[in-house]
């Protein structure tokens, strides 16, 4: 009866921290048009590859994630294609991962992603329950392609519009990533003998739902 009462007590509890987790990432990217400022700079710098197409994780399809990479405070979380930094500003608030980049080509998006950056820890300097939180998270202007990314043991992917070229140079990419390392995507799968499939599902993005891939680094 007793672990009963604990149980409901807790799940009560992350209930109340997730809401306020979500109230913290609303109060942060509630007036921004990160779509529109994607579509200015791929205007501005004539790019038109579809790997560019602009779009967002939500903070629930995150929460799922989360749940199901039994992440390790001393772990490093890599987000390739940042955008906004949403995946990366939802993973500081939810989980105690301390160490997380970003890569972005976009400059404008890189710039964006900084100042919530900024705004999360102003945020959660001000916070009665969070202020121990101080998460080190960088914002890199890069190619995610010429990224060293050999210590990552987390790689968010939202790979929904990468061509097959891309992806091929990816897939070498996380051959190359210590073993036991996780590796989420959203549409586009990996090898078998490399990879060991974790989690299959659908999580909310914000162009509707999407399926989801969560790997394990076999060897
Ligand atoms: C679908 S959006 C995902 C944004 C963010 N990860 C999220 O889920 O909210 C893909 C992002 O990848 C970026 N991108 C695409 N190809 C890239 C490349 N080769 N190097 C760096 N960034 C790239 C795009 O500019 C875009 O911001």
């Amino acid at each position: 009866m007793y672990n009963v009462i604990k149980q409901l007590f807790n799940k009560f509890r992350q209930r109340q921290d997730l809401r306020h987790y979500a109230s913290i990432f609303q109060k942060i990217y509630q007036y921004q048009d990160s779509m529109q400022i994607s579509l200015d700079e791929r205007e501005r710098l004539k790019i038109t590859d579809p790997a560019f197409t602009y779009g967002e994780v939500s903070f629930s399809a995150i929460a799922f994630m989360l749940e199901h990479i039994e992440a390790q405070a001393h772990e490093t979380f890599y987000d390739l294609g940042s955008g906004a930094g949403k995946t990366l500003i939802a993973t500081a608030l939810m989980s105690d991962i301390n160490t997380l980049v970003g890569i972005e080509k976009l400059p404008k998006l890189v710039t964006l992603s900084q100042q919530n950056q900024q705004r999360l820890l102003e945020l959660l300097g001000n916070d009665v329950k969070l202020s121990y939180k101080k998460p080190s998270i960088k914002f890199i202007e890069a190619d995610i392609l010429d990224v060293d990314i050999s210590n990552a043991d987390i790689v968010f992917i939202n790979a929904t519009c990468f061509d097959r070229t891309v992806w091929d140079k990816l897939t070498e990419k996380f051959q190359q990533l210590k073993p036991g390392s996780r590796i989420i995507t959203t549409t586009k799968q990996l090898p078998d003998e490399y990879f060991e499939s974790m989690i299959q599902s659908s999580v909310l993005m914000s162009w509707g739902y999407n399926s989801i891939f969560i790997y394990r680094k076999i060897l």
